[in-house]
Parts: C-alpha cells; sequence; structure tokens
C-alpha cells in the first residue's frame, strides 16, 4: 500500500513555471558573478555564448547514437580530442574518450587499470590503487565500485605528493597510482616526474589527473612560467583526465580520458551479445549522453583557437600573481605552496581562516573553506580581473584585521564547508 498523500503537481503554463525557475535562481549565485572565487571556468560573456549557442543546437541529440543518427557529433568529439592529446603531448596511437565529466573519465582509467592488471598479473587477487592525500574523493568511490582496495597518504609534504610515503606504501598488490596536475586542493602540482620513475621502476599504472590542469598548465608553460612536466611526456603515465567543462569552458557534462596506447582500449570497451537487439558496445559508464556538451567544447575550440586559450589565460596568471603577491603581503597570511596554475590556497598560523571565510562569505564573496589546514581556496577566470582582485584584497585585509583583534569570529556556518 501507498502511504504518499496529498494532491498531485497540477500542470501549469509556461509563465507560470518561468516566473518560479527565474525567482529560483535569484536566491543562487551567478556564475559569472566576480565575487565568486568557486569553480566557475568563465573566459568571457563571447565565449560563454558560443558554448551557450552550440549546446543549444544539439540539446535534442543523444552522443550513443552518434555513428548512425548524428554524425556531427562524432566530427566534434574526434576534433575536440584531436586539439587536447595534441595539447598534453600524447603519442600519436593514444587512445581518447569523450566524457560526461572528470569522475567518469577518472572512472574509467581505474577500470582499464583494473582490467590490465587482471590479464597481465593474475597472481594479485585483491589489487590496490595508492593514492596522494589530494586526490579527489572520485578515486576513492570509483575504487569502492571497482573492488580495488586503497591506500591513501594521509599528509603532503609542502603541499605536494609524499613521495617518501607513496615508495613506502607500495606493496606486491599495487597496481595504480595517481597525482594531480594540480590536485583540487592547494592547486600545486604533484612531483609527478618523481611518482613517473617510482611508478616505472614497480611496473604500475600512473594516472595523471589534469581535470583542473589540462586546459591551463600547456598554457603556463608556452608562457615560460615554472610547470613541472605533467602529461604524457611522463613515461610511466599511462592515462590522462582532462575536462573540457572546466578551463576549455565547455557547458558542462564534456571530459575526455585518455590512454597512452591504443592497445590499452580494449581494457576501457565493454561489449555485450546477449540481447535480442544486436552487440551492445561501449567505452564509457553513461548510456544516453546529450550532445550539447561535446557540441559546445568543439565550438569554443574552433572559437579561441590554440591563441585565444593562451591569450585568455594569460589575463588570469596575471591576476593569479596580483593576488597571491597580495595575500603574502597581508600580516600572518600566507599562500600555500607554489601553484601554477590559476587557483590556490591561503592559510595562517595566528588567524581563524574560518572566521576569515565566513566574514568575506557574509560580505558576498564566494569560496571554498578548506579543512586540512583551515584554509580559503580560490579559483580564478576571465572575471576576476585587477579591479576585482584589489577590492578583495582590500576587504580581505579588513577582514583579517578585525580576526586579530577579536572583533569578529566563527558563524559556525556548516554549509560552507567541504563542497558536496
Ligand atoms: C582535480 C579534480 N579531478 C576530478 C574532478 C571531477 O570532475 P567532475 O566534477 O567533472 O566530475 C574534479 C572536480 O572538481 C577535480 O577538481
Amino acid at each position: 500500500m501507498s502511504s504518499y498523500s496529498g494532491t498531485w503537481v497540477q500542470g501549469r503554463p509556461w509563465c507560470a513555471i518561468e516566473s518560479d525557475l527565474d525567482a529560483g535562481r535569484r536566491n543562487d549565485v551567478n556564475w559569472t558573478s566576480p565575487m565568486n572565487f568557486s569553480a566557475s571556468y568563465f573566459a568571457g560573456e563571447d565565449v560563454a555564448l558560443i558554448a551557450r549557442e552550440a549546446f543549444l543546437k544539439h540539446i535534442g541529440d543523444n552522443v550513443t547514437h552518434r555513428y548512425g543518427l548524428h554524425p556531427s557529433v562524432l566530427r566534434y568529439e574526434q576534433e575536440a580530442l584531436e586539439f587536447i592529446t595534441r595539447l598534453l603531448n600524447a603519442p600519436t596511437n593514444a587512445h581518447a574518450t569523450v566524457t560526461t565529466g572528470g569522475s567518469e573519465s577518472l572512472f574509467l582509467a581505474m577500470n582499464a587499470a583494473r582490467e590490465q592488471a587482471r590479464e597481465l598479473k593474475p597472481e594479485i587477487y585483491e589489487p590496490e590503487i595508492l593514492l596522494t592525500h589530494t586526490a579527489y574523493p572520485v578515486f576513492n568511490k570509483a575504487a569502492h565500485a571497482l573492488g580495488l582496495k586503497v591506500r591513501q597518504l594521509t599528509s603532503s609534504v609542502d603541499y605536494r605528493a609524499d613521495l617518501d610515503g607513496l615508495e613506502a606504501a607500495i606493496n606486491k598488490n599495487t597496481i595504480m597510482m595517481v597525482g594531480g596536475a594540480p590536485p583540487f586542493p592547494y592547486g600545486v602540482v604533484d612531483p609527478l616526474e618523481d611518482m613517473s620513475e617510482l611508478a616505472l621502476r614497480n611496473n604500475i599504472w600512473l594516472h595523471v589527473d589534469a581535470c583542473i590542469g589540462g586546459f591551463v598548465l600547456p598554457f603556463a608553460e608556452a608562457h615560460g612560467r615554472p610547470v613541472p612536466v605533467f602529461d604524457f611526456r611522463l613515461p610511466a603515465c599511462q592515462s590522462l583526465s582532462v575536462d573540457f567543462h572546466k578551463y576549455g569552458y565547455a557547458m558542462r557534462g564534456c571530459s575526455a580520458v585518455i590512454l597512452r596506447d591504443s592497445k590499452l582500449a580494449q581494457y576501457q570497451t565493454f561489449s555485450s551479445d546477449t540481447w535480442p537487439a544486436g552487440d551492445y558496445i561501449s567505452e564509457n559508464m553513461s548510456g544516453s549522453r546529450n550532445a550539447g556538451p561535446v557540441a559546445s567544447a568543439w565550438a569554443v575550440i574552433n572559437y579561441l583557437g590554440y591563441d585565444g586559450f593562451l591569450e585568455r589565460m594569460l589575463k588570469v596568471f596575471d591576476s593569479m600573481d596580483l593576488l597571491t603577491k597580495a595575500i603574502d603581503r597581508i600580516p600572518c597570511l600566507q599562500v600555500h605552496g607554489q601553484p601554477q596554475g590559476v587557483h590556490f590556497s591561503f592559510g595562517s598560523d595566528e588567524l581563524d581562516m574560518i572566521a576569515i571565510g565566513d566574514a568575506l562569505m557574509a560580505r558576498g564573496w564566494m569560496m571554498n573553506l578548506q579543512t586540512k589546514p583551515e584554509s580559503l581556496l580560490l579559483m580564478l577566470s576571465a572575471q576576476h580581473n585587477a579591479t576585482v582582485v584589489n577590492r578583495y584584497v582590500s576587504e580581505l585585509t579588513e577582514v583579517s584585521a578585525a580576526v586579530a583583534d577579536g572583533s569578529i569570529g566563527r558563524q559556525h556556518n556548516e554549509q560552507a564547508y567541504g563542497i558536496y
């Protein structure tokens, strides 16, 4: 017996629904707001318009049917993948797949590593994945689903992966290790060259999570900024994830996983001929997928081209330098490590960072509050020009002075902690 009660939703005209939607959105943070330092990945109104228009043109199309019904979508995928495989120095025989987001890309890489280990290392009954302290939690989620045991470090060294800790944690069951380019917390690229060597020595699959940095670090490097080798130039790197819907500025729902060699694709692909409707072959976890995100990624790549990405990113690097230097000059505040991309965290040995974060949020600034150590994390995009940065710095200076003299304290704004 159903215990539902009350009346059914009654149909309403679009104008009533639209006004509800608009009213709802008025209480949300506008993603392009200059006061939003949470992940927004904005490159300017022109790019956002193109991303949106391309999305809308393909909003009714299903990527699953790209071979039969929508060959244009197949072409967008191939051309977008060509752009990023070149950008990330993948070998010409690499195999790349468009996915729905970073999480699916990580899942597919882990699945491929597990399948390969099942075939090549049958003596391993309890395969393990070795995670850094800052690895994205989806690695843990996927390990849970894939039956991989997680061995994870509980601290970082200078805000990067603890190399000695990794070496000590490797055992005969370790099949995979993960590094961030850069990871979300702190924004500092892991010691990937050393990790690659460690992985090679121990015959372990190295995955580079470049979901954030894949469209950032290549341009930093091209501009002569100090960036460690982070891509397929690392000999142990078997797979890499990169998100079109982050700094590739596509509308959400678009990422890629790249495998070093097309021979590895067999470990990613699932096929079945058991049902009556013909063979089912899939490289993805997801089934039906909207073609909008792929069209959007392709359109942005074609609008900006390599030079356009570089030009837009150089402006964000300018803001990044301005902001990090200014924060380091505020008494008692320090930027964590040496972030190479366009996001970073900062903290304090003396001041209550959560109180500072609460006060800034009360003034309308949005950012992530981190717990280990308590700190604020900022992600920069095109809306964060010098005027915005200077305003943030001046308000941060005021607020931190007020926290230092005890005139403001924590608000216990629980919803602001963490991102999920
Ligand atoms: C470093 C890193 N990897 C992976 C992901 C997962 O990406 P998505 O949210 O697109 O699934 C994120 C998300 O923020 C991330 O920061």
